[in-house]
């Protein structure tokens, strides 16, 4: 049997911290003198920060130089970061720890893929980070999602190779990536809007174990 690896992402398959990024781009926006809403939140998913930030000033027509703008970055994150402080694992996404607790058993290598540059102290305040063998996140990638690349490096860290790899993602941009990666995509979302992923689900809730086992050895 060919070992099997998983990665998940963090904010939306993990922990539902869209939330907080959306309060603290929010809060930004306002600042700047503009709207932001809910709804173009969505094309902030997995996406980077700097990129996110682009959008956002986009959005509000707001023209920036180079001081301003790595000083609202720094203001947006000082912000979010209020926010994940009082985080803790009741903010745990249903039926991660049950999936990871299987996955553990098994002895199936782990790994956490995802874009944000606060990955771990949140999984440390969540009470998580036990689980995953490697972290790899905004701080190891040069390339944002769709870009594979932080895919890739998880599946090298984690041994395996990427055809072998299982991913669970909650953004379009994200499953782009593990199919460019060539591994298989599973969207934990709206399968509308997730409609590029190989498999879909509402949230962990609906992966029984019988598909799980199917992952692993196939
Ligand atoms: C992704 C989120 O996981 O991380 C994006 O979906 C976010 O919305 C990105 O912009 C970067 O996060 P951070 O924590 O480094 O600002
Ligand atoms: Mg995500």
């Amino acid at each position: 049997m060919t070992k099997t690896g998983f990665i998940f992402d963090l904010d939306g398959v993990i922990v539902d911290t869209a939330k907080y990024h959306f309060l603290a781009w929010r809060n930004l926006a306002n600042e700047l003198g503009f709207e932001f809403t809910e709804e173009q939140n969505e094309l902030f998913k997995g996406v980077s920060r700097k990129r996110c930030l682009e959008i956002l000033l986009d959005i509000g027509k707001v023209e920036a130089n180079q001081e301003q703008f790595d000083r609202w970055m720094v203001e947006k994150n000082i912000d979010y970061l209020q926010y994940i402080e009082k985080m803790n694992a009741s903010e745990i996404l249903p039926d991660v720890p049950r999936v990871l607790e299987f996955l553990k058993e098994k002895q199936i290598p782990i790994a956490l893929g995802s874009a944000s540059k606060n990955a771990r102290p949140i999984l440390e305040k969540v009470q998580l980070l036990h689980y995953f063998d490697f972290i790899v996140d905004g701080n190891n990638v040069t390339k944002a999602k769709p870009d594979p690349e932080v895919f890739l490096i998880a599946a090298k860290k984690l041994s395996v190779h990427p055809e072998n790899c299982v991913v669970f993602e909650d953004a379009v941009a994200g499953i782009q990536a593990a199919n460019a990666a060539k591994m298989l995509s599973i969207g934990i979302g709206d399968s509308t809007i997730l409609s590029e992923a190989e498999y879909n689900f509402k949230d962990f809730t609906e992966m029984d174990t019988r598909f799980l086992e199917q992952l692993i050895n196939r």
